[in-house]
């Protein structure tokens, strides 16, 4: 027998609002709130509600139309449940309650506006949902300063395990599109993210995403454009395989940034592949980026990638930003194979490579690595410093790579 109720989402809305949230048996149906006396609604309450009575053996799906997003939401114990959204979030302008009440992360003091843990989740857009966070007001406020306290990730998986995300677009996202941390066995397909500022601020750290102690993450088919890393593996990986994404004015495919932990913590980052990456306008594209902490990187594989005027496609530093004890670090960079990296750098440099004389790399190999500077007449160079094996590597080193090398070129070298 089917049960139907309907919960006025509401009840305070002047003139009796219709009621947006239908409950039927295990399945939860929000509309948006129409907006009433000229304010904009807020849908956040009746979303965390829909979850409230189907975010355990349910079904949530938010229909089409545009829901306002006023508040955090923090779902912390789903289980067993499909969302499906066809319509628009879009997250409030209120950059001082954001500021206040964002759901922090633990990584380096980052927070989020929205955040999903527990298990058997999947969350499906069919190309329809779109995640609009209003980041140009947070691009402009920011005036291209660092990273903000409290400047929410748009989507946080924690401590989430077997979670499958499919068909979502996201425009103008707020900071990190998403963040996958404590997290393990999660599928993340077809996705569409491009943050572009329009103003004179760059958007800074709008990274497609990044996984921190995090296990089994499988990305497929991505579309980003962000201004800074693509797809960031930080400290505590294992087992990452991304393939079939194109970056935009970013970072691209990252290692990193690793090392760089209160109390010394080590980041150990293992079995990572990145195949099929192209990278357009980029600063970088396979690259790996420690400060001189400690862990190890250990068994990353970056093969068909597709360089399109970047900055410097190969790029592995123990010193990252900081050029500080580039010979000192701890944290060894081991068994990492660059094959069919095609394309064009934007200077002279192909690759450049400074790993730490105290814990130098080993395992490099470079196979069918051809990237032609973009002026189509200088010779490209390959530097390189502390690789064990360098003779056998593949690696056509041209002369050293100085500790202090930069993350980023202005001209021939
Ligand atoms: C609630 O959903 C059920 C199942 O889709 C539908 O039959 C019913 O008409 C809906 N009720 C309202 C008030 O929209
Ligand atoms: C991993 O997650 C997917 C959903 O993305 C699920 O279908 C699969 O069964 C999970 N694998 C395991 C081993 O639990
Ligand atoms: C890749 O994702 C895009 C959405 O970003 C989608 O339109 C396209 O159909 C997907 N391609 C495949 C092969 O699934
Ligand atoms: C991303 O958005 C900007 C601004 O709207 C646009 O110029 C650019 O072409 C978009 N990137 C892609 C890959 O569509
Ligand atoms: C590589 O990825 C692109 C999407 O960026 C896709 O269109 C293309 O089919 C992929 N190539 C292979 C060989 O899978
Ligand atoms: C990574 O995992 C190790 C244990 O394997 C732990 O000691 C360390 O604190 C973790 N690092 C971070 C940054 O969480
Ligand atoms: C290296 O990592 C890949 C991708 O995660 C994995 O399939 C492979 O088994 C790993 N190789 C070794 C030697 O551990
Ligand atoms: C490298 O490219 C060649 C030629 O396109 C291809 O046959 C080979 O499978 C590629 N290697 C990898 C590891 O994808």
């Amino acid at each position: 027998m089917m049960l139907t109720s309907i919960i006025p989402a509401l009840l305070a809305l002047a003139g009796g609002a219709s009621a947006a949230l239908n409950v039927t048996g295990s399945t939860c149906t929000v509309t948006p709130l129409p907006a009433s006396g000229g304010r904009e609604p807020d849908d956040s309450q009746q979303i965390l509600d829909a979850f409230k009575q189907c975010g355990k053996n349910g079904k949530v799906i938010l229909e089409e139309g545009l829901f306002h997003i006023g508040k955090v939401m923090d779902l912390k114990d789903l289980s067993n449940v499909d969302i499906e959204i066809h319509g628009t979030l879009r997250w409030s302008s209120d950059i001082q309650y954001w500021l206040r009440n964002s759901i922090g992360v633990e990584y380096a003091q980052r927070s989020t506006a929205w955040r999903i843990g527990g298990q058997d989740i999947s969350i499906r857009g069919f190309g329809k949902a779109l995640f609009d966070g209003q980041g140009q007001l947070w691009y402009d406020q920011n005036r291209g300063g660092s990273n903000q306290a409290g400047r929410p990730i748009s989507l946080t998986l924690w401590h989430a395990k077997n979670v499958f995300i499919d068909g979502i677009t996201w425009r103008q996202s707020q900071f990190w599109h998403t963040f996958v941390a404590y997290s393990e066995n999660i599928t993340m397909t077809n996705l569409d993210m491009n943050s572009t500022s329009n103003s004179q601020w760059s958007t800074v750290n709008t990274d497609g995403t990044d996984t921190w102690n995090s296990k089994d993450v499988f990305i497929k088919n991505w579309t980003v454009t962000c201004g800074d890393d693509c797809i960031a593996i930080k400290g505590n990986s294992t087992n990452i395989q991304v393939s079939d994404v194109h970056c935009y004015e970013s970072g691209c495919a990252t290692i990193g940034s690793l090392g760089n932990n209160p109390g010394n913590a080590p980041d150990y980052v293992q079995d990572v592949t990145f195949d099929n990456i192209t990278c357009t306008h980029s600063s970088n594209a396979a690259w790996v980026k420690t400060y001189s902490g400690n862990g190890r990187v250990r068994n990353v594989t970056f093969s068909n990638i597709r360089a399109e005027n970047v900055n410097q496609p190969i790029y592995v530093t123990s010193c990252i930003y900081t050029a500080r004890g580039c010979d000192q670090s701890r944290l060894p960079i081991q068994d990492v194979r660059w094959i069919n990296v095609t394309g064009t750098s934007r200077y002279n440099i192909a690759a450049a490579i400074h790993c730490s004389a105290s814990s130098p790399c080993s395992g490099f190999s470079f196979e069918n690595v051809e990237i032609t500077p973009l002026d189509g007449k200088s010779t490209p160079k390959y530097l390189c410093s502390n690789i064990q094996g360098q003779a056998e590597s593949g690696i056509p080193c041209t002369g050293t790579c100085p500790a202090d090398w930069p993350q980023q070129l202005n001209g021939n070298r």
